[in-house]
């Protein structure tokens, strides 16, 4: 089969302490969400011997027991809601004492709970038990797929005909199919959602088809999330001030919980997912943007004063190459990398490479978000001019920034791969202007979105991690995703379908998982049980991280291979 590489290269490594770890975590939770089925099996047919024996009764006793007391009835009903309660209890919550006070001990927390096999906890956590089974059983899979032998990777062809018919087909799809109406506002959120969307669809087809002649465009899309992360994070904190630990505790799950569980299953680095640090970083420099002195935000000068900070910030701690080493040097165990294929030189590169990029970007997204009360308002009084004097104006700014677009085009854009990174952090909110201008010109245009694009933009984070193990292969620890995961070798297309369809399908399904986990542990307002289950959390890792070494080392010492 042409398309299948040799094996020759493929190493899954020894087994390390985290995937032991995780794989004990993982054992535990079959166990735990086992027996809450059971459990939950039991009381639903006892429920329903106990409903049959209610209608026969009833039965017997019929419409006189109505008749004579209205009552029974409502008796009734009681009865079963309470039934009803025992079965699908609602979602865990603290202890709460018999003195109705919130107990905060670790032995009444769910988690104990459920380890001790009592029932009432395990019915309350079986749907929390349930995700966790699911998304240790997805991350199985990726390692079997990009660690075992069970699979053998296919090589990447680039055809520009392909990639093109396949973003236009999805294209028309969405368009015809998925139109989505809500109100006219600029950037909207179903219309960020959509520009993820259908950026992210290019991005992934670029690195199937390791299509390197839109390398300067999939830069400018990277830019586009980044700015979205300052557009976005600043227009909440701004309009909520929710600057609350939990709900920043909540992002940085989001974020990072599937990351993490990839880098330990497969044994990676972190910045093999260079995504993921750089939103995290530059997510937390905007809440810390606007957390710092949250109490002068309501002035404007202030906020300018803020964004003129973090020009300086950026510009001291990138632009002074030695003051980026020196800061990130101490955290290189999470941000350095080595390409497994192009060993030695600079582990911190790769970071400061790829945060470079995109390192004014989220500021610039910042100053829309701040600015776009007067950009809404700009486009509102065109939509309100007189017909000939509004055409007039449209005509210019669709003149103004087609001719911009393609002054940045051709002296930008069309640079070789070298020198546009160059010049990338300085330029790339020409495109992205340009287009959410165009975008937004018309009320008929903010009011449309493509929703499968909104869809796929919503799950945009594990599409980009679950491209690697399942989509692609990198087939080794901290390898690049160079292979392609192929089921049906000597059909590409076809392979193409069915592999795409199960990632899509993977991947959000991670993402609900992911949402569910973070539910059950992470509150949003109450600060004291977020410290409680924070505690609980770096115990039971570090227990796990014992119980992983002390497995790997009686390995070694037994000399099993
Ligand atoms: C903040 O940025 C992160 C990272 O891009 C993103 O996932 C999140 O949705 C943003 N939050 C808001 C409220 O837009």
């Amino acid at each position: 089969m042409a398309d299948v590489t040799t094996t020759d290269e493929f190493t899954a490594g020894p087994l390390t302490a985290g995937q032991v770890a995780c794989l004990g975590a993982y054992i535990t939770a079959i166990v735990l969400w086992t027996v809450a089925e059971y459990l939950n099996y039991n009381r639903s047919h006892a429920k329903k011997h106990q409903t049959h024996a209610h209608t026969e009764a009833a039965e017997l006793e019929g419409k006189a027991l109505l008749e004579l007391n209205g009552g029974a009835a409502h008796v009734d009903v009681e009865a079963s809601s309470v039934d009803a309660a025992a079965v699908q209890p609602s979602t865990p919550t603290p202890g709460i004492d018999a003195a109705g006070k919130a107990n905060y001990a670790w032995t009444s927390s769910a988690f104990y709970r459920c380890l001790t096999l009592e029932e009432d906890a395990l019915l309350a956590s079986r749907e929390a038990l349930r995700s966790a089974v699911e998304f240790g059983t997805i991350l199985v899979w990726f390692y079997v797929a990009d660690r075992t032998q069970l699979i053998a990777p296919g090589t990447k062809t680039y055809t520009r005909d392909v990639l093109l018919f396949i973003f236009l087909v999805l294209t028309a799809v969405a368009g015809g199919y998925s139109l989505k109406q809500h109100r006219p506002l600029v950037l909207h959120r179903t219309q960020t959602e959509e520009w993820k969307g259908w950026m992210q669809v290019l991005f992934l087809l670029y690195h199937y088809y390791n299509a390197k002649e839109i390398y300067n465009a999939i830069r400018v899309f990277i830019a586009a999330y980044v700015w979205m992360t300052g557009f976005g994070n600043f227009s909440y904190y701004y309009r909520t001030a929710d600057f609350g630990v939990g709900r920043f505790f909540q992002m940085m799950w989001r974020l990072n919980f599937l990351v993490l569980f990839c880098c330990l299953v497969l044994n990676n680095s972190y910045m093999l997912y260079y995504i993921c640090p750089m939103h995290t970083l530059f997510t937390i420099m905007v809440y810390g943007a606007l957390a710092i002195g949250s109490r002068y935000n309501k002035s404007d000068t202030a906020i300018w004063l803020k964004i003129a900070a973090c020009f300086a910030t950026v510009f001291v701690f990138w632009e002074l190459k030695f003051v980026f080493y020196t800061i990130w040097r101490p955290f290189m165990f999470l941000v350095g990398y080595t390409d497994p294929r192009r060993p030695g030189g600079d582990r911190m590169y790769e970071w400061f490479f790829r945060s470079s990029l995109d390192r004014y970007i989220w500021i610039y997204g910042m100053m829309c978000a701040f600015m776009h009360p007067k950009i809404e308002k700009f486009l509102q009084a065109v939509d309100t001019m007189e017909v000939k004097r509004r055409r007039v104006t449209r005509a210019v700014l669709i003149g103004l920034f087609c001719s911009i677009g393609y002054a940045w085009y051709h002296f930008v854009y069309c640079l070789p791969k070298v020198e546009y990174n160059k010049v990338h952090p300085y330029t790339s909110w020409i495109p992205i202007t340009v287009f959410f201008m165009l975008r937004n010109l018309t009320p008929q245009m903010r009011t449309f979105s493509m929703g499968l694009y909104g869809w796929l933009g919503c799950i945009t984070l594990e599409t980009y991690i679950g491209q690697f193990h399942t989509w692609l292969l990198s087939k080794r620890p901290d390898g690049q995703p160079i292979y392609l995961l192929t089921l049906l070798p000597g059909y590409p297309l076809l392979n193409f379908a069915v592999v795409t369809a199960l990632y899509v399908a993977l991947s959000h399904r991670l993402f609900l998982t992911t949402g569910t986990l973070k539910d059950a542990v992470v509150p949003h307002d109450d600060n004291r049980l977020l410290l409680r289950n924070g505690l609980m959390m770096v115990a039971v890792a570090g227990a796990a991280a014992c119980f992983g070494f002390l497995m790997v080392e009686a390995r070694t010492m037994l000399g099993v291979v």
